[in-house]
């Protein structure tokens, strides 16, 4: 069974908690694609109406207009009843890692203004401990090589067992990714984060960091697309 083909199980399954009339905040990457374009079915078929849909990155947003699924500006979203969102790694806590997309400022502002945040993976996502995958980082270009510095030191000093910093770049390998909000990445290879929270707290406590791609105390649902289905866990 393809990763594929679990996630479209997650991000189906997760329909069920879309009412008509909500206003959504709708996620980025391959899950929350999908979702997206189940959402635009229901909406055109009629077993949804009236949604609202709050992107995450530029790239959601052309997506969502694809499939037909009315958007409105962030600034006029007083309230987001529900984000559904994927994730790179979640933990039994519901801690999550995000932004290997690149667009986890504009995710964590969203998840957070939301009533509810629903996340859909496939079950390869689920670990013990976060950290395999490379935690990602956001910081102003202005001194990165400062901030990075300052990152590894604050990694180091939460308990990770190492720590590879890496400036993210382009498909072409020669220019450094860009968030849509014009930040740098820095992809950060700790193996383990044994305290995720002591993580964030140090991280946010850098000038440099924009935000870091640690979701604690976000997500209070996790739909896990298997080969014959998906499993809701509940916190
Ligand atoms: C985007 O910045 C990320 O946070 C994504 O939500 C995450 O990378 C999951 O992406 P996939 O659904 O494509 O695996």
């Amino acid at each position: 069974m393809s990763a594929s083909a679990m996630k479209t199980h997650a991000a189906e399954a997760a329909l069920d908690y879309v009412e008509s009339g909500m206003t959504l905040g709708l996620g980025s990457g391959s899950t929350a694609e999908i979702f997206i374009a189940r959402l635009g079915e229901a909406l055109k078929a009629g077993n949804l109406t009236s949604l609202r849909g709050v992107p995450t990155s530029e790239m959601t947003a052309r997506a969502a207009k694809a499939a037909g699924v009315p958007l409105i500006p962030v600034d006029q979203a007083v309230r987001i009843d529900l984000t559904v969102d994927g994730a790179d790694e979640v933990d039994g806590r519901f801690r999550l890692i995000k932004g290997g997309g690149g667009c986890l400022l504009r995710e964590k502002i969203i998840a957070h203004a939301s009533d509810r945040m629903v996340v859909v993976i496939d079950e390869t996502k689920l670990v013990e401990t976060l950290g395999a995958f490379p935690l990602p980082v956001e910081v102003d270009p202005f001194g990165f090589t400062i901030t990075a510095k300052k990152v590894f030191d604050a990694l180091r000093a939460s308990g990770a067992p190492r720590c590879d910093v890496a400036l993210r770049r382009r498909g072409d390998g020669l220019e450094p990714f860009v968030t849509d909000g014009g930040h740098y990445i820095l992809d950060c290879a700790c193996d383990e984060l044994p305290d995720p929270e002591a993580a964030a707290r140090r991280l946010a406590a850098i000038p440099g960091v924009v935000e870091h791609g640690l979701f604690i105390g976000l997500a209070r649902t996790v739909i896990v697309g298997e080969e014959d289905g998906a499993q809701v866990l509940e916190i």
